[in-house]
């Protein structure tokens, strides 16, 4: 039996690490408070909260690192594997930050990393004078437990603050509403000795579900138009990001594009669905640099084959034989029970030209429900 890995978190990045981590010999182990959790197809899964210390232990026991697939995890808990002598890796300092969103916002624009203008709300009276300096339209946000646009409210006119308050209250975070170009992420890898590696820019579309925006769509990667300064922009701050937090694994940064200029609007520290294209678009998958990372192993050339649309399977999942039937496309199925407005799968559709790619792609977006 060679190493293994702990995962807290069986959902389909969980598993997506596990297939990636197979053939370099790896076991793994999850924890999940679901028995059905998807990642169970890769490995022993222990059931149990996220922060359950008993748990914790049980799924850490014997592995060689501890990693997590899920940014809610309570830091607490990957805290106390630390003390048991684990190396947990993201270190726990990264889910803190990423947890709270002023947090967050505050650590980008320490570093020096451009982001929306933005303000905390404790109070309805804060939210009205920061509704004042910033004006309409704005976003307020809940700090924590936000995800996929929930936990968000718009702000069209100052006489919004009454509803957007009784709605979301405080602890929060109002935004300015950027009009914004297109929605850019960097992908980035840090290794055990500090070597950070950016993936290209990818472009993102998301769908607004209530008027805010919402979940993810699809990734484009390369994202079209992206001049070497735009990629040099995006993979400094990366690198400020990384080496800030001291960071081990895979991270991404969700960006706004405004004419030449890139906007920080918040990480995530794990791999990330806009790089579920790195699985066939890549030379190295992100899911394996996460893993060649917290293992301490060199890290794999993030360098794109091609170019790759992924389109995420939200609600239901597509005909099987009508997708694979489009050349260059690859159906990933997680295995999870259909459910409105749930991630089942994603389809990643690759191509040896920009050409190829779209012909490619329209025959898709019939069959997915993106
Ligand atoms: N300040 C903003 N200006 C413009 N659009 C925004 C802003 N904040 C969020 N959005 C839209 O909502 C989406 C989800 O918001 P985000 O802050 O990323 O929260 P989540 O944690 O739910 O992903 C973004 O990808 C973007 O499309
Ligand atoms: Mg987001």
């Amino acid at each position: 039996m060679g190493e293994v890995v702990a995962v807290l978190g069986g959902g389909q990045l969980g598993r997506m690490l596990g297939l990636a981590g197979v053939p370099l010999g790896l076991s793994f182990r999850f924890l999940d408070p679901s028995p059905e959790a998807p990642a169970q197809a890769l490995g022993p899964l222990v059931v149990g909260a996220l922060g359950d210390e008993a748990a914790l232990r049980d799924v850490a026991r014997g592995a060689t690192a501890v990693t997590y697939e899920w940014e809610g995890v309570p830091a607490e808990g990957a805290r106390a594997l630390e003390q048991l002598g684990y190396a947990v890796r993201p270190g726990p300092n990264a889910l803190e930050v990423a947890q709270d969103r002023l947090g967050e916002k505050e650590t980008f624009r320490r570093l020096g990393i451009p982001v929306p203008a933005f303000a905390a709300v404790d109070t309805r009276d804060e939210l009205a004078r920061a509704l004042d300096d910033i004006g309409t339209p704005a976003v307020l946000k809940t700090r924590r437990g936000g995800y996929d646009g929930k936990g968000q409210v718009m702000l069209h006119r100052a006489s919004a603050v009454e509803a957007a308050w009784a709605e979301l209250g405080a602890p929060a975070v109002l935004e300015q509403m950027v009009r914004f170009d297109r929605e850019l992420s960097v992908l980035a890898v840090r290794s055990l000795a500090g070597e950070t590696r950016c993936y290209p820019l990818v472009e993102n579309r998301h769908a607004a579900e209530r008027g805010t925006g919402g979940i993810l769509r699809a990734s484009r990667a390369p994202a079209p138009a992206v001049t070497p300064a735009l990629q040099a922009a995006g993979e400094a701050i990366a690198g400020r990001l990384l080496d800030d937090l001291g960071y081990v694994g895979v991270l991404a940064i969700e960006l706004f594009q405004v004419g030449d200029e890139l906007l920080a609007n918040e990480f995530a520290p794990r791999v990330h669905n806009s790089g579920h294209w790195t699985i066939e678009g890549a030379e190295t998958s992100q899911f394996e640099n996460h893993l060649r990372a917290m293992l301490g192993r060199p890290l794999g050339s993030t360098n794109a084959r091609g170019h790759s649309v992924m389109l995420n399977c939200i609600g239901a999942m597509p005909d099987i034989d009508r997708v694979l039937a489009v050349p260059g496309a690859h159906l990933h199925d997680y295995g999870k029970t259909p459910r409105e407005g749930r991630k089942l799968g994603h389809v990643t559709v690759t191509a040896a030209t920009a050409e190829e790619l779209d012909d490619r792609v329209a025959r898709l977006e019939f069959l997915v429900d993106a």
